[in-house]
């Protein structure tokens, strides 16, 4: 049940080859807490490993890699009258595997989150979005077990405490609960989210003008995902690596006297800028520097063509985030847990 010294790049989406001095999996509770409860765990850092597609690891890992392998998907209320239907799925079954698994169900919700890479169970931890959509829009709660003691506990939606690739699992409770199952609550009838001008041309170029299915709406997503965002099985990458920044209506408006094309989006208590657009503006669209570099169709993707180190992506980011705070006085955050 315990590896040691295992290469960590077959799990990790930017493909980067360190090593774990230990890695367990689990496919249910009960395999978890024997695992936490084994005295080299106990006492060892611990990394929860979903899909490894939010993570640039920069050197080896000298703690134990806890591998979430729980399976199962379910609609758990049966009521085929009702409006909503209860799903359950296990914190290791793919994120886009439950996608389709509402979809096969004739249930809608998640359509617009369609091919994110990762876990079902990572999903929460950064409040996965897309293309007008967010996790927490039907997202109903949440099983977790507490690293230190081993127990079951269930967060609601409120405990999760979600914003913006936020949660308090990343916050103050980071670290210390695994996540073993997902709850979501979808529609029968579909409630579909097609604000995005992306999804509304992307339909009507595959022909359909009026009434969507959630089917087309997750063909849409997936066709634009694949026009822009590279696979990773193809070039390694974790997707957005920097969140889009949030500015004051003052500070934007000061910087979009000077930049009129800058584009922005109004959220509660300002403006989010898109940092592909800074990053893009900064020259770095598309440039390699040796085996990295960032994405030519996506300026907010890092990328590993191959052989690169977890430091020289980093150093790269550095690079980025120093160029767009001297040209823009933006500061970016990576959305990538560096480790
Ligand atoms: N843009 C550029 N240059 C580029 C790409 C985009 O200037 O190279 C500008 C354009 O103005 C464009 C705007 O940025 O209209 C927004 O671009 P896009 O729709 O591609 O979205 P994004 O803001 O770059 C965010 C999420 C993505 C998500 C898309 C679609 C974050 C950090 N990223 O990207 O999420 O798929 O919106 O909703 O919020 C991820 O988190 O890993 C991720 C891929």
């Amino acid at each position: 049940m315990l590896e040691h010294d295992v290469s960590l790049r077959p799990y990790n989406t930017f493909g980067i080859d360190v090593k774990a001095r230990m890695l367990g999996r689990f496919a249910s509770v009960v395999e978890l807490r024997a695992l936490l409860a084994l005295p080299e765990v106990a006492s060892a850092e611990k990394l929860i490993l979903g899909g490894g597609s939010n993570l640039l690891f920069t050197k080896d890992f000298e703690g134990v890699v806890l591998k979430n392998e729980i399976r199962g998907l379910e609609v758990v209320d049966q009521d085929e009258a009702a409006e909503t239907a209860l799903v359950r799925a296990g914190a290791g079954e793919s994120w886009h595997g439950l996608v389709q698994y509402a979809l096969a169900q004739k249930l809608s919700g998640i359509e617009n989150l369609s091919l994110i890479p990762g876990t079902v169970g990572a999903a929460p931890l950064q409040n996965i979005g897309a293309y007008g959509a967010e996790l927490k829009d039907t997202f109903d709660r949440l099983e977790a077990v507490e690293i230190s003691t081993g127990r079951l506990r269930t967060f609601t939606h409120e405990e999760c405490g979600f914003g913006y690739r936020e949660s308090v699992f990343k916050g103050p409770l980071r670290n210390q609960y695994i996540v073993t199952s997902v709850l979501l609550r979808l529609h029968r009838q579909a409630r579909l989210n097609v604000s995005y001008g992306a999804i509304r041309t992307t339909l009507a170029d595959m022909g359909i003008e009026a009434d969507p299915t959630p089917q087309d709406v997750s063909e849409a997503v997936i066709r634009i995902r694949r026009s822009k965002l590279p696979d990773p099985a193809q070039i390694g990458n974790a997707g957005s690596f920097f969140k889009n920044p949030e500015l004051s209506q003052a500070s934007f408006d000061a910087l979009k006297a000077r930049y009129p094309d800058l584009p922005g989006y109004p959220v509660p208590g300002g403006v989010k800028v898109p940092a592909a657009w800074l990053i893009e503006q900064c020259g770095w669209k598309g440039r390699r520097l040796g085996y990295h570099g960032v994405h030519d169709q996506q300026a907010l993707v890092l990328v590993n063509h191959g052989g690169a180190q977890g430091g020289d992506i980093r150093d790269l980011a550095h690079q980025i985030i120093a160029s767009v705070r001297e040209k823009f006085g933006v500061e970016l955050h990576p959305e990538v847990n560096i480790m």
